[in-house]
């Protein structure tokens, strides 16, 4: 019983998110996302512990290099407010050039 209500409860949620995401996130990069972490903290379109890609790229408007290099050495300097990222090394590299290919594409 109470497993039905807890499923229910994330079927209503998983809903009201998807009706408010403005952002669709492929699925293969959603893929790697969750894999390495990323997702624990960011979102497409909301601050989360980190802030939105979308912000990312409106305020920094990095190339897909920029962002592979942050990944691995992130500048908390350059968010004020933030706690700071941790770098992420495991991330192997194909998959931190997929997904900063995908941030880019972010407005
Ligand atoms: C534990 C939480 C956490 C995880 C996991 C995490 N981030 Fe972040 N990220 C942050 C925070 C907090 C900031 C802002 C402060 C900073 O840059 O250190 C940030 C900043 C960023 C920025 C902006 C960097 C800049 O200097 O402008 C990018 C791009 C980014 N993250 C991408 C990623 C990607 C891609 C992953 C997965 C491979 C990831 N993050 C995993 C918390 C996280």
């Amino acid at each position: 019983m109470k497993k039905t209500i807890l499923s229910l409860l994330f079927v209503a949620g998983v809903a009201a998110t998807t009706a408010k995401a403005q952002t669709k996130i492929p699925p293969d990069i959603e893929k790697l996302l969750q894999k390495n972490t990323c997702l624990a903290c960011h979102k497409a379109d909301t601050k989360l512990v980190g802030p939105a890609y979308k912000e990312v790229m409106q305020k920094k408007k990095y190339k897909a290099e920029q962002i592979v290099e942050l990944i691995y050495k992130p500048k908390p300097s350059n968010w004020p407010g933030y706690p700071a990222m941790a770098a992420l090394p495991q991330v192997p590299k194909d998959e931190a050039k997929k997904i900063a290919d995908w941030i880019v594409t972010l407005k």
